[in-house]
């Protein structure tokens, strides 16, 4: 209607000049805002595909092309992390998964490469292939890395859980292994899950090899000795489960308070959040949560973030997905002492879900083609969006 009028009019040159001049004007500031008009169309007109194919069967690979905006990109501007668990294998021979990932986020954590069966396999070697592969490659694209895990009940070496060691032992056996491997990339790790899980679903300490052998002390020991091996990284506690308000995450509060109250070098609380696409935890508990642990003076990190989804995955199904990974992101953002947001992998063609969780899948943000889901859509926007207060 609009469009019929304007052409039957004829326009005064002046008028003309001033409407060129207004049109670009408005063009040049929707551009130089976080995200251009281009950008904004594309992610809608992703999203409309979405609705009419099912997911395997999009077409437009956008992160492919030449968008400029990526979740690094504007993660970046608020010195914010963002990152994705790496599998080594996948990281060695895939050029697509190293591609997106170096593209994509700026801290990687090893899935399993760092994890005690991994690197200690004999009980006076070790062996370090996977994981100088894995720093190099993240010093060649600039990203950070994460340390994972120190001190965890599973993946352990059988020669560990079936030798027939004395408590004094075991304590030698991983103050060496600590020492070891902390210190052999120091200064290279932003921050090292010293700890992991080692509290129950009931809240009480779960009943592991470490606390079996050695008593609740191994904890603080754990701490005392990453710190001594590198006194410049961030040490964390790591757990699921405990990202809204429970009763072990109650547990896991009184735990690190105890611990900083006796001066252990803790500086923050990893929240794993691997969660269902039907049952997320509240985000206003979680946002409490949080904000209980920066008054002990600690940091929070999202550590291990999917949502998986029940299969065969609907398209409503994807964006709930897409709202979680948004809620739990804008959690963080806003939070006091929330920067790093990491993915327990980043396309649905590596994910742990579908062999962990029998029937579950689809729990991350890009599908097995490499193709983004909206829940990619949407962390980019929250981060185009998101203004530091
Ligand atoms: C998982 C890996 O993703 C799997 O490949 C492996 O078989 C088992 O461990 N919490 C953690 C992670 O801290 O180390 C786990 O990773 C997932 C749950």
């Amino acid at each position: 209607m609009f469009n019929t009028i304007t052409a039957k009019i004829p326009m005064n040159p002046i008028l003309k000049l001033i409407s060129i001049l207004l049109t670009t004007f408005c063009y040049l500031s929707l551009s130089s805002h976080s995200i251009s008009a281009q950008e904004i169309n594309l992610f809608s007109q992703n999203l409309n595909d979405l609705n009419e194919k099912p997911i395997d069967k999009m077409s437009d690979n956008i992160l492919g092309n030449d968008i400029r905006l990526t979740l690094r990109s504007l993660a970046q501007k608020h010195n914010f992390f963002i990152g994705s668990a790496v599998n080594v294998k996948a990281l060695r021979k895939d050029f697509l998964y190293r591609d997106r990932l170096s593209r994509e986020f700026n801290i990687i954590t090893a899935e399993n490469a760092m994890k005690f069966k991994r690197l200690h396999p004999k009980p006076k070697s070790f062996d370090f292939s996977r994981t100088d592969y894995l720093m190099a490659f993240a010093s060649a694209n600039k990203m950070q890395v994460r340390g994972h895990t120190l001190v965890w009940h599973n993946a352990l070496p059988d020669w560990l859980k079936e030798g027939d060691w004395t408590r004094d032992e075991l304590i030698d056996i991983l103050e060496n292994h600590i020492k070891t491997v902390v210190g052999r990339y120091r200064g290279r790790i932003i921050a090292w899950d010293v700890v992991n899980e080692a509290v129950a679903d009931d809240g009480t300490l779960r009943n592991s090899f470490w606390l079996e052998r050695i008593g609740p002390e191994y904890i603080e020991m754990a701490f005392r000795w990453a710190y001594e091996a590198d006194p410049n990284a961030l040490l964390i506690y790591n757990d699921y489960g405990a990202e809204g308000l429970n009763r072990k995450s109650d547990a896991i509060y009184r735990l690190i308070k105890s611990l900083v109250a006796n001066n252990v070098p803790i500086h923050g609380i990893g929240l794993q959040m691997h969660i269902q696409v039907d049952s997320p935890p509240n985000v206003q508990d979680v946002a409490k949560n949080m904000s209980r642990f920066t008054n002990l003076g600690l940091q929070v990190h999202i550590t291990e973030m999917d949502v998986r989804i029940k299969k065969p995955s609907l398209v409503s199904d994807f964006q709930q997905q897409a709202k979680i990974y948004r809620d739990i992101l804008r959690t963080c953002l806003l939070a006091e002492k929330c920067n790093t947001f990491v993915t327990w992998g980043f396309s649905d063609r590596y994910s742990w879900i579908p062999k962990h969780f029998k029937g579950w899948g689809d729990a991350l943000l890009l599908n097995k083609n490499y193709q983004a889901k909206p829940a990619y859509y949407k962390l980019l926007k929250e981060l185009a969006d998101y203004q530091k207060q």
